[in-house]
């Protein structure tokens, strides 16, 4: 069964709570999801294999530890996951990016597909897929789905702001992929929106409202 990670560090908890607030502006916005990402992505990259290498200082010989094989593939969901890119890629700046455009039916809630682009050895690689939301968690499941019939085996999914409702359905559909969020909200409106959550996170992101 994957494992369900809600981080409580005190620096991503205030940020998060910046990131709710309704007055919070779109530039201001789009800076702390980049922020919060990247200080997320520290913990989640926690299990990446390194391997042992002799570096030269100028004094002498170091024994290091350097990662293994090949990086990371990170993929956002679009649009919103886009906000995640910047942050996670200050870290980890060789990974590879995919990206799935998926947007939810207003009326059913399903995701449906748009856009398909990920590396082409991302079998090979560790793949962290990126949305600040998981609601009904229809969008994530259908992601890694397309991920895991390119051949990817190792997944993470990594959400701002997570719904119960969510979590159960990548339980569910994708036992094998643990998750990571910064909230676990309450519940889902009649609108499938995550309360309290913070609004529609595209929108806020982009200015589209
Ligand atoms: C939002 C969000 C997730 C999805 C979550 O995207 O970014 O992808 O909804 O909802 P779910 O868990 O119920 O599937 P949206 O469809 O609003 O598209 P956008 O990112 O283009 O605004
Ligand atoms: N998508 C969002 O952007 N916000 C929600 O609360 C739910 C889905």
């Amino acid at each position: 069964m994957g494992q369900v990670l809600a981080f409580d560090h005190p620096l991503i908890q205030h940020k998060i709570a910046m990131l709710r607030d309704k007055d919070t502006n779109t530039k201001d916005f789009r800076d702390l999801v980049s922020e919060i990402a990247m200080l997320m992505c520290y913990e989640v990259t926690r299990g990446l294999k390194t391997v042992d290498k002799d570096v030269e200082t100028p004094v002498g010989v170091a024994h290091c530890k350097v990662l293994a094989g090949k990086d990371v593939c990170f993929v956002p969901v679009l649009r919103a996951g886009l906000g995640m890119v910047d942050g996670v890629l200050k870290l980890i700046p060789m990974a590879k990016v995919g990206h799935i455009g998926l947007y939810r039916d207003p009326k059913t809630f399903e995701p449906v597909e748009y856009y398909c682009k990920l590396p082409q050895d991302i079998a090979e690689r560790e793949v962290v897929v990126l949305d600040p939301m998981l609601a009904t968690g229809g969008s994530a499941s259908a992601a890694i789905t397309f991920i895991k019939q390119r051949g990817a085996t190792r997944i993470k999914l990594m959400n701002l702001i997570a719904a119960p409702e969510g979590i159960r359905r990548i339980l569910q559909d994708h036992p094998d992929v643990d998750m990571f969020c910064a909230a676990i909200d309450e519940k889902l409106n009649d609108h499938a929106y995550i309360i309290p959550g913070l609004g529609d996170a595209g929108d806020r992101l982009f200015g589209t409202k």
